[in-house]
């Protein structure tokens, strides 16, 4: 969809997108137990109108909401307050998207088509900089499939993704999980299908050449606590 319908969309009083979590915003609270949720940050990428953001800021996270839409940015914060958590927002453009601090998880669905391929490489390449040890990228996108046709309501300025290319972009990190899905919708009100891919990828701080470092940096320490 357009980002000046949605836009419009936002501007009325109830909340297009509802206000129940995303199934998706469930799955992330497996990979990070309880005690370790506290603040931790969290970036929603597209975050709308805040349903995913409010939900991880009631599970302690600290949230960063961001979105093209400053509408719906003030969604989110009225559902924030509503439900009585903090979360910050950032009105800014995924395709120059500048991450304003290091994040331990990266959480974005129903957006990641509006970032223009020629800028993929730049942008997910600067995420994972912004990413922390040992955190994760929860990624949500729509993509090409032989047996689903474009959506009636597609933007000119979203673009699928192909198939294999979402994993593409976090192909040296730990792959918790990534699953390809059709799913019916009704957005526009006009009944239509989906193809997506989701992955969960973990910034693995343990790999051969960590521990590698890791070796080198301890002998180094040790030899120098000698002399
Ligand atoms: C399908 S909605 C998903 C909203 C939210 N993630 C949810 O699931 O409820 C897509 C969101 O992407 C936002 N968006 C569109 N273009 C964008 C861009 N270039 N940069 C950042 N956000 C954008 C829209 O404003 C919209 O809120």
């Amino acid at each position: 969809m357009d980002k000046d319908k949605l836009q419009e969309i936002y501007l009325k009083e109830e909340y297009y997108w509802r206000t129940e979590p995303n199934e998706l915003s469930r799955k992330v609270l497996k990979y990070i137990p309880e005690d370790q949720r506290k603040e931790r940050k969290l970036v929603d990428i597209g975050a709308g109108e805040g349903r995913d953001s409010v939900f991880f800021a009631k599970e302690g996270f600290e949230v960063l909401a961001v979105d093209i839409s400053p509408a719906g940015l003030m969604k989110a914060e009225k559902l924030a307050s509503k439900e009585k958590v903090a979360i910050k927002t950032l009105d800014a453009d995924i395709n120059d998207l500048i991450m304003p601090k290091e994040v331990d998880i990266i959480y974005s669905i129903g957006t990641l088509q509006y970032l223009h391929p020629q800028n993929r490489n730049r942008q997910f390449q600067h995420l994972k900089e912004k990413t922390r040890d040992g955190g994760l990228h929860i990624l949500f996108a729509f993509i090409e499939h032989p047996e689903v046709e474009i959506a009636p309501d597609w933007g000119k300025n979203e673009y699928l993704y192909g198939r294999e290319e979402l994993q593409s972009y976090d192909k040296e990190w730990d792959i918790l999980d990534t699953y390809e899905y059709i799913f019916d919708c009704s957005s526009s009100s006009i009944p239509h299908r989906h193809a997506a891919r989701v992955i969960i990828a973990k910034y693995g701080s343990v790999t051969p050449i960590s521990l590698i470092k890791k070796f080198f940096f301890v002998i180094s320490l040790s030899i120098f606590s000698k002399t």
